[in-house]
């Protein structure tokens, strides 16, 4: 990986802080980010001593605000001549509705509309990159997801695991989607389930729904180590070059949930999602 460039969101923590670590060893300049500047740059310290890689640079952003994705993209096209890997690792689960911002539901907005929206800024790089690859972080929900064009911010039904499922299988769906679009391009894009990992998920719910559960299965929880594996798998490994439009788990290509293999579908989350994040559908 010595000479590429890697952005990993969500890096000061969890599955990214491992996967920079991960990456950073390999020898690549890693950036990761957080919404907080202290705490990012001492993950930066912490994951250049461990890596033993001085370059990993920082960058500062709420992601749930579509105007902080914007002024972080612009930062990191200031920062970075070139791309080769952008993974898009931020996720979060909330057991009550809630909105951000710009009016749209939390789940949605930091799990699938701040992916789609850093891509599309970070696009022209990556295709300016190429060979380059985009991995997105979703998880086993997405099997159980559903994509509710009706309601799709949860208005008139909201369940905390309803809006997470639907956000994990709009992430494989943005995934196919994406790769489709960037045929011919050098750019792939893939997308994973990390594992159970015992990180802090969940744990900025203020109803902390999740903690029961969390307490029950945290002995039978991966590593950050182990759950970032497939992620620097996806990122770096030569035994996926040009491997586009797939699902992963354990570094292997698993079956996703069968809506996300309707292109009809896909190119409607697509439409619905470039309208909600502002950004022109170039079809
Ligand atoms: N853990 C699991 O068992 C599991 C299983 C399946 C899938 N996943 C997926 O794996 C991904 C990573 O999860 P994790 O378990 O590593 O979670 P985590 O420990 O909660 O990850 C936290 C990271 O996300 C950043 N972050 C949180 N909210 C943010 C926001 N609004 N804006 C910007 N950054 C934000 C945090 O940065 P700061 O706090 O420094 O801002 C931190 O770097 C998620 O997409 C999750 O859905 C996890």
């Amino acid at each position: 990986m010595t000479g590429k460039t890697v952005l990993i969101t969500g890096g000061t923590g969890g599955i990214g802080k491992a996967a920079a670590v991960g990456i950073a060893s390999m020898g690549a300049r890693v950036g990761i980010t957080g919404r907080d500047r202290a705490r990012a740059e001492r993950a930066a310290t912490a994951i250049e001593a461990e890596s033993g890689n001085p370059a990993v640079d920082v960058f500062v952003a709420d992601l749930s605000s579509q105007a902080e994705v914007r002024r972080m993209a612009d930062e990191v096209l200031s920062a970075y001549p070139r791309l080769d890997v952008l993974v898009n690792n931020v996720g979060g689960f909330w057991a009550h509705r809630h909105m951000t911002s710009d009016g749209v539901e939390h789940t949605l907005a930091l799990n699938h509309l701040a992916p789609f929206l850093l891509t599309s800024l970070l696009l022209d790089r990556l295709i300016a990159s190429a060979p380059a690859r985009v991995v997105t972080v979703a998880s086993g929900a997405q099997s159980m997801g559903k994509i509710d064009f009706d309601d799709l911010m949860g208005e008139h039904d909201y369940s905390g695991q309803r809006a997470y499922n639907q956000s994990k299988l709009a992430n494989v769906m943005f995934t196919y989607e994406l790769a489709r679009r960037l045929e011919a391009t050098g750019v792939t894009a893939t997308t994973l389930h990390p594992g159970m990992t015992n990180t802090s998920f969940s744990a900025e719910d203020p109803s902390r729904a999740m903690a029961p559960v969390v307490f029950v299965v945290r002995p039978f929880m991966r590593s950050p180590e182990k759950g970032a594996e497939t992620v620097v798998y996806l990122a770096s490994s030569a035994a996926v070059e040009g491997v586009t439009g797939k699902y992963y788990a354990n570094r292997k290509a698993k079956k996703s949930n069968d809506s996300s293999y309707d292109g009809e579908v896909t190119a409607r989350l697509w439409r619905v999602s470039a309208d909600l994040v502002g950004v022109a559908d170039a079809g």
